[in-house]
């Protein structure tokens, strides 16, 4: 005899069923669209670009090389002696071998201009585990981060969905390049305290995605000060910082700490990942770097859930530590993302579109809204329609601003070191023909 329900389906938890994942923004909705018709040079030569995904393939050369060269790593490790060493209990410390290998190559990004302790490194299954686990640890389910418009759009999940904290926008525009002011962070704030939700941090990006832009000296000692004086946490996400195309121009948040002798550092925490400036994120490696021992020590009990694999800490502690290697890969990778940057943004401006001026990332901050003000549909409406078109009629998948809740309609996100060059020509090539196609329209209109 059959067991009798007694009422509904089986429940599941808050989280499971809970809608801020952020799982039906176009932004993931464009990368189904490429699974389903992904562009192949032989294969579909009239599929999808993927230009809505920053990775970065642009000296995938350099690593192939040194593992061919170093071939024992690749397998269980220099000096690791074997299959046992890798297969056994790892604890949540991970290796100090490879703590110290991170920490270096962060000094190293920055040129010695800030230091980092291997005592201070948490490892983490890549940034989104290390932000998560950031905002598990400074906030409480209803209470909110502060958080820079536009944004990268895994926050709504990473931030957000299993926390149960809320992002609350600090709104910034193209008035001034989408600088972060002491304004509109007060204004942030304020619009919190209105809805009566407590402010426990402030998270920025820097270089940020989804502009590709370094965040200034003083926006970045204003920032410190604000949640110095409202006494929150601010959380720094430095995952792009190896690609700025001109190590000057980047500013750590360690590097202002510093000048500033450790006054308040305990509030200040940095995020860190292997997956864009190496290129690896399949292979799941971030960390957290804490000046509060507290955070520290509660990052490390939580990594337990998230926590990198032995074989893969032992394959890139050689890696890393190899001087030479690193020295090299930071100065060609910088100088190839530059040249593809280059190439992206005096393609686009033949086609008649401006971007915003960006020094870092693999991704550029175009401005379609000359294209909806003519058509005079400047809303959220009109750039997703527009993202629609460019999703169909030209094959490309780029990421509408909306989806990293920008403000202002018209700006998208547009990819370019996840691709060959000659892809990149072929897109910026469907990318001036449909510009063409619209001038004919709009000329006809008026
Ligand atoms: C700003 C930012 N933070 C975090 C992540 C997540 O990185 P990871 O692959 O290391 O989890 C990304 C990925 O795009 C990102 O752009």
């Amino acid at each position: 005899m059959g067991i009798e329900i007694e009422k509904g389906c089986v429940e599941l938890s808050k989280v499971a069923t809970s809608e801020t994942h952020g799982e039906d923004s176009p932004y993931f909705a464009g990368w189904k669209a490429y699974d389903e018709d992904p562009y192949h040079e032989c294969t579909n030569p009239s599929g999808v670009i993927q230009m809505g995904l920053a990775e970065n393939q642009v000296s995938f050369d350099l690593i192939e090389k040194y593992l061919e060269e170093n071939s024992e790593t690749g397998t269980w490790g220099k000096g690791a002696s074997g299959f046992r060493e890798n297969a056994l209990f790892q604890d949540y410390h991970g290796l100090e071998s490879f703590r110290k290998a991170m920490a270096s190559f962060m000094e190293q990004i920055r040129e010695g201009r800030a230091k980092f302790d291997p005592s201070r490194i948490v490892l983490t299954a890549g940034a989104t585990a290390a932000n998560e686990l950031l905002t598990f640890i400074i906030a409480n389910p209803g209470d909110a981060l502060l958080v820079p418009t536009p944004y990268y759009p895994g926050f709504d999940r990473d931030l957000r969905w299993r926390t149960g904290v809320n992002i609350v926008p600090i709104h910034c525009d193209s008035s001034n390049n989408f600088q972060i002011t002491p304004q509109a962070l007060e204004a942030a704030y304020k619009e919190a305290e209105a809805m009566n939700i407590k402010v426990k941090g402030v998270l920025i990006t820097n270089p940020s995605n989804p502009l590709g832009a370094t965040i200034q000296r003083k926006v970045l000692e204003e920032i410190l000060d604000f949640v110095t004086l409202k006494n929150i946490h601010l959380v720094s996400d430095e995952i792009y910082s190896g690609s700025v195309f001109s190590s000057s121009e980047f500013i750590s948040i360690a590097e202002i700490l510093e000048a500033r002798n450790y006054k308040n550092a305990e509030r200040v925490h940095i995020v860190y990942s292997l997956s864009k400036d190496l290129g690896l994120p399949g292979f799941r490696v971030g960390t957290i770097y804490s000046y509060n021992d507290k955070v520290v020590t509660t990052a490390r009990r939580m990594s337990s859930f998230t926590l990198i694999s032995s074989q893969t800490q032992h394959l890139l502690a050689s890696m890393l530590s190899d001087k030479k290697f690193t020295k090299n890969y930071i100065k060609t990778n910088r100088e190839r993302l530059r040249k593809r940057y280059t190439m992206i943004i005096e393609g686009l401006r033949n086609a008649g579109i401006e971007c915003l001026e960006g020094n870092a990332g693999l991704f550029c901050w175009m401005n379609l809204s000359p294209l909806l003000v003519l058509e005079n549909k400047a809303t959220r409406e009109g750039e997703l329609k527009l993202w629609n078109e460019t999703l169909n009629e030209i094959k490309l998948n780029i990421s509408p601003g909306s989806s990293c809740h920008c403000s202002e309609p018209g700006w998208f996100r547009v990819c370019f070191a996840n691709m060959s060059e000659e892809t990149l020509e072929l897109a910026l090539k469907r990318i001036r023909h449909f510009m063409e196609k619209r001038r004919t329209r709009t000329e006809k209109l008026y």
